[in-house]
């Protein structure tokens, strides 16, 4: 067994890679009772993984909620609310946060919520929660149509990565997270960046590992600088104005894309963006179009869909006094914040997305 690193970064404490649930025990020790949220992927797949690495750990209750973005709504909150009353959970009881970012969504909600407080564990299970989700105490749930609607940020008292969760994982969550991987290489980690370039996520066998300890690692040292996402925490947004869009508009039609697929085409459009609009230094443009395309096949969106991709990206909450504001890339490695951006440029630049251009 390798040795995970672990950071005691003010209240919040991280345990990340090989090892990390086996150490996770000591968390839960000053704590009356813990309660463990799952859904039924991890109550297939990563349950048994966590009470083996745990033998000794006493769960008091065990919530099961629906998996999916379609289910990071308040019904499901109401579900884990109930239980812990039913439960008897107290002020000193502990949720555990086992799954993926709308595991960790939904359970630091509720934990920030139920009794005005109790405090939250999150273990996560994809690479996605890995890298970025249970990382940075964004919790929260879609409203009426529009993703993190209602929600705060309310930090857990731990978060511990390892990547024995991952193995069972599908291609499809591979791909996701890698879109994640490659904003990181992009606005902050140019080596992180080079260990990317011209490859292909089913080629990383051997690199996963270093590369969602980097990657966590990035994230972490930007949401130590800026919890409550005032300044340098918004280059995290990068390719999230236009995706998370495009991700409600296929929620809407009920044809689910992944988080990732739908960072990928946003990262397509705001490159072009940052290209317009900063002087993007040493042009990588074309290399990062490549890469993205290497990874990721363009979505079917049409230039019919793109007053629908408008609006709901008016609702979003980096919008102020009704202009868009983006994170763009001002090189590789180094993203600005805050860039004012008129709404035809969006548009032009979900136009050349769709003209699905060549650049192999
Ligand atoms: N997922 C972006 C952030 O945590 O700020």
């Amino acid at each position: 067994m390798k040795s995970p690193v672990n950071l005691d970064l003010g209240t919040i404490a991280y345990n990340i890679g090989e090892g990390a649930l086996e150490i996770a025990g000591k968390h839960f020790t000053k704590f009356s009772k813990c309660f463990l949220l799952e859904d039924e992927n991890t109550e297939r797949y990563c349950l048994p993984v966590f009470k083996k690495a745990l033998p000794n750990l006493k769960v008091h209750g065990i919530i099961r909620i629906q998996s999916g973005e379609v289910n990071k709504n308040i019904e499901q909150c109401i579900i884990v609310w109930e239980q812990l009353t039913k439960l008897k959970a107290d002020r000193d009881s502990i949720l555990i946060n086992l799954g993926g970012g709308v595991i960790s969504d939904i359970g630091g909600f509720v934990a920030a919520t139920y009794k005005r407080g109790i405090h939250f564990v999150n273990i996560p299970t994809t690479l996605l929660g890995q890298i970025d989700a249970a990382i940075g105490g964004k919790t929260g749930v879609d409203f009426m149509g529009f993703k993190n609607q209602v929600g705060l940020f309310i930090d857990p008292m731990a978060v511990v990565v390892d990547p024995i969760f991952l193995k069972t994982l599908d291609d499809i969550f591979w791909q996701s997270g890698f879109a994640e991987l490659m904003k990181y290489g992009l606005i902050m980690d140019r080596d992180l960046w080079a260990m990317l370039i011209h490859r292909n996520y089913k080629e990383l066998d051997d690199e996963w590992n270093k590369l969602i300890m980097k990657a966590a690692k990035d994230k972490i040292d930007i949401v130590r600088f800026d919890n409550s996402e005032k300044g340098i925490r918004k280059i995290l947004n990068f390719g999230h104005t236009i995706g998370h869009a495009i991700e409600t508009f296929y929620l809407k039609k009920n044809d689910a894309i992944t988080h990732g697929q739908a960072i990928a085409a946003g990262m397509i459009c705001e490159t072009w963006l940052s290209s317009q609009l900063s002087e993007l230094e040493g042009s990588p443009q074309c290399e990062i179009w490549k890469l993205i395309d290497k990874n990721f096949d363009r979505l079917d969106i049409t230039e019919e869909n793109i007053s629908e991709l408008l609006h709901i990206m008016k609702q979003d909450k980096k919008i102020r006094k009704g202009k868009f504001r983006f994170s763009l890339l001002r090189r590789l490695g180094k993203a600005i914040h805050d860039v004012e951006v008129d709404d035809s440029l969006v548009i032009e630049s979900l136009q050349f997305y769709i003209q699905k251009q060549n650049f192999s």
